[in-house]
């Protein structure tokens, strides 16, 4: 090559790496900037100097119109910035921003909890337990007897001898092993039973499952629960019933929910009668719930008939007292509108759940 344009060239190249060295120190001198003034944003940064379009790596383009014998120092030199901007990196990385310090030192009370999976208690328990609170602010204590029991206390005591009709009222599971017991079919066996142990006066509530031969569906089933009632006093009356069944219906639904008792009949109390409440879905109007009637049963109950005070050695003429019984799957039904007595025992946690806040 002539000397005149190899001297040219050797020119032209040193020029090009000044040229090089100032772009370096001008990308320096962003790195350091944006690295000061946007402390908190190291993705950015990245982004910006060191990705794979950034402008570190498009400098190291350069490296290609560098003359050979400067390529070492021009290595050394983009390796030494490369160097730099991932040390920036770094630190900002590392360092906290101050929005985060901020808040790294401050509980938030205010933000909602994570929540965590809680159960739920079947629908009958609750209700069952409201129950028997509510009798137990009026001074009843809960009383409980056996599942298997024995003509006597389920029937006979009740007033209801051998082959009386009452009796196919209620379709009774035998025991085969020995024909004078059967599950209960009801918890007024529990009445018969305090009654026997002769302490008084009594106030009592007996809480309990009870088992009929029916045939399962939305409005039967073979098993369900019960809440008996009995007061046993020297001067309890059929006005001193009304009052704690109302106390009850109010407590348990609404204050001003309606109540009426109609007359009926059963063996072991005398006078007897059903309460109904004003119909809770429709409010009175009528509908399916309450059959266009706008009123719903929700209980027996009545005075204590002579004959079972007397079975149970108690002197008639001296002791009155009245008894109710009440079904809870009923209750819950009503009170939660459910259609479908069997939900309450297939435990399917769907239908559970949905309880998980009920009171
Ligand atoms: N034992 C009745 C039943 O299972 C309910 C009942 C009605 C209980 C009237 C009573 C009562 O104590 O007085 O259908």
């Amino acid at each position: 090559m002539l000397p005149f344009f190899k001297n040219l060239l050797v020119a032209y190249l040193r020029a090009r790496m000044e040229e090089l060295k100032s772009k370096i120190s001008e990308l320096k001198e962003s790195i350091n900037q944006f690295a000061t003034e946007e402390k908190n944003k190291a993705e950015t940064f990245r982004i910006r100097f060191l990705g794979s379009s950034g402008l570190v790596k498009k400098i190291m383009g350069e490296m290609r119109n560098v003359a050979p014998e400067n390529r070492k120092q021009a290595g050394l030199a983009l390796n030494a910035l490369k160097q730099f901007a991932e040390e920036k990196y770094n630190q900002l990385k590392n360092s906290v921003s101050p929005e985060a310090e901020r808040t790294s030192n401050h509980q938030d009370l205010t933000l909602p909890g994570n929540e965590l999976p809680v159960g739920s208690r079947h629908p009958i328990s609750i209700v069952r337990n409201r129950i028997i609170s509510i009798f137990q602010r009026i001074g009843f204590t809960v009383a409980e007897g056996p599942e298997v029991e024995d003509d006597w206390h389920n029937f006979t005591a009740l007033n209801l001898p051998e082959n009386h009709p009452a009796r196919d009222m209620q379709d009774t599971f035998y025991v085969r092993r020995n024909p004078d017991w059967m599950l209960r079919t009801h918890t007024s066996s529990v009445q018969v039973r305090e009654m026997e142990r002769g302490e008084l006066p009594i106030r009592i509530i007996c809480p309990g499952r009870v088992y009929r031969n029916e045939t399962i569906s939305a409005r039967a089933h073979c098993f369900f629960h019960q809440v008996e009632g009995l007061y046993v006093e020297e001067n309890a009356s059929f006005a001193d019933l009304k009052q704690t069944l109302y106390f009850f219906a109010r407590e348990m639904f609404f204050q001003d929910v309606k109540i009426r008792f109609r007359p009926s009949y059963f063996p072991f109390t005398e006078p007897s009668a059903e309460m109904d409440i004003s119909c809770l879905i429709c409010g009175g109007k009528g509908c399916n719930v309450c059959k266009h009637t706008g009123w719903v049963e929700i209980l027996g109950c009545g005075m204590v008939h002579p004959n079972v005070l007397e079975n149970c050695k108690i002197d008639s003429h001296k002791y009155t007292g009245f008894a109710f019984g009440m079904g809870i799957e009923r209750i819950t039904m009503l009170k939660y509108q459910i259609n479908d007595l069997r939900l309450f025992s297939e435990n399917d946690v769907r239908f559970l759940k949905q309880f998980t806040h009920a009171i």
